[in-house]
């Protein structure tokens, strides 16, 4: 892996000095450990069919968007919003799938764009979508290809599968500087159902009105494909005929509430955080709410099995039960990767604890 930002000042400083040395708080990641991941997962599809399009959300960090490309069963990456589909087109990534819906004329044009330069294609689930993105690659001059988005049951975005998929295909065909290209939809309401058989008796189930749309618009003469899934359903949405990539984020860094159900990957990265306070067996760390996804589940602390954490406040982590000092410094496993790395603009790389690189988060803030 090449090193990036090598003129850097503050990495020419760091690099080689032990972990502990960086200012907190900070992310932290194990090349190692994210290495161990991303081969877990694509070698898991050896001998499938279906292939990884993994989730930018998760880390936001075009270096490593790029190591996941590297692998052989991954054949593109997932995003969420025009402005990272931006960041990773402008990073090298050429094969990208923003799995939302993007509505607004400067954004569908934005689009239109990257699509000169890459393939980006788009979910989308009305016909005010279809129109719009039809427009801009009609102005542009690109063909952009669209996914209609089935709601499987999550009830955030996404048309009803069979005949309303269907029909959202046909305009779809019919709209000039648009292609249809397959389906997209999300089974985030039971990705991470924390029983596994359940989970996969409750996946298989809500998947067969996708998998029964796709065979609908097959029997019409569409070629389609399908994009789903996610790092709880790797291995039941990801062995379904007719699913064709999955959408899996989580699974390169992890987290505290993933590492409970999926615990066969690695929680790659933690935040580096110091103890500032300390009263009898409660002590506060440097890191809160402002740089740490605490939405679900509770933050563990690396080395310490019986520390609890009482709450997470805006600038603090207040913990009890753990042997540290003011001035010490602990690894905290965020609840939830994908907000945190939104938090930050850096990356630390460290393999054997010592600091080997530093790898931008450009995702970070974009929202637009
Ligand atoms: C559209 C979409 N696909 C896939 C994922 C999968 O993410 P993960 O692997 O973290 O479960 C998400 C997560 O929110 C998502 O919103």
């Amino acid at each position: 892996m090449e090193f990036v930002n090598k003129k850097s000042p503050l990495l020419k400083e760091m690099i080689g000095k032990p972990v502990g040395e960086l200012p907190t708080p900070v992310i932290v990641a194990d090349y190692n450990d994210i290495v161990s991941n991303l081969s877990k997962l694509d070698e898991y599809f050896n001998n499938g069919n279906c292939k990884i399009r993994p989730h930018f959300k998760s880390h936001k960090c075009v270096t490593l968007a790029r190591l996941q490309m590297t692998y052989k069963n991954t054949i593109g990456i997932t995003c969420a919003k025009v402005s990272e589909a931006e960041q990773l087109v402008g990073g090298g990534v050429n094969d990208i799938l923003i799995a939302n819906q993007v509505i607004g004329v400067d954004k569908v044009r934005r689009v239109a764009l990257i699509n000169e330069k890459a393939t980006v294609r788009v979910a989308v689930d009305s016909i005010e979508g279809i129109k719009q993105l039809g427009n801009a690659a009609h102005e542009i001059g690109v063909e952009i290809g669209a996914l209609v988005e089935v709601d499987i049951g999550m009830n955030r975005g996404g048309v009803q599968p069979g005949k309303p998929a269907v029909d959202l295909a046909e305009v779809i065909s019919a709209t000039k500087g648009l292609r249809f290209d397959g389906l997209q939809s999300y089974e985030g309401h039971i990705v991470t159902f924390p029983d596994y058989k359940e989970r996969k008796k409750l996946v298989e189930k809500d998947m067969l009105p996708l998998l029964e749309t796709r065979a609908l618009l097959e029997q019409k003469g569409f070629s389609v494909f399908v994009s789903s899934g996610g790092t709880g359903t790797y291995d039941i949405t990801g062995n379904i005929d007719g699913i064709d990539e999955l959408q899996c984020g989580s699974y390169a860094l992890m987290d505290s509430a993933y590492k409970k159900i999926r615990p066969e990957f690695l929680n790659a990265r933690y935040i580096l955080a110091t103890v500032i306070s300390k009263r009898n067996d409660v002590i506060a760390t440097d890191v809160g709410l402002k740089g740490m996804g605490a939405e679900y589940g509770t933050p563990v602390v690396i080395g310490y099995p019986d520390a609890e954490t009482l709450y997470v406040a805006e600038e603090h982590t207040v913990i009890k039960n753990i042997d540290v000092n003011i001035g010490d410094k602990i690894r905290i496993i965020p609840p939830h990767g994908c907000t945190t790395n939104n938090f930050y603009s850096r990356m630390w790389i460290t393999r054997d604890d010592k600091i080997e690189e530093l790898w931008p988060i450009e995702g970070r803030g974009c929202l637009e």
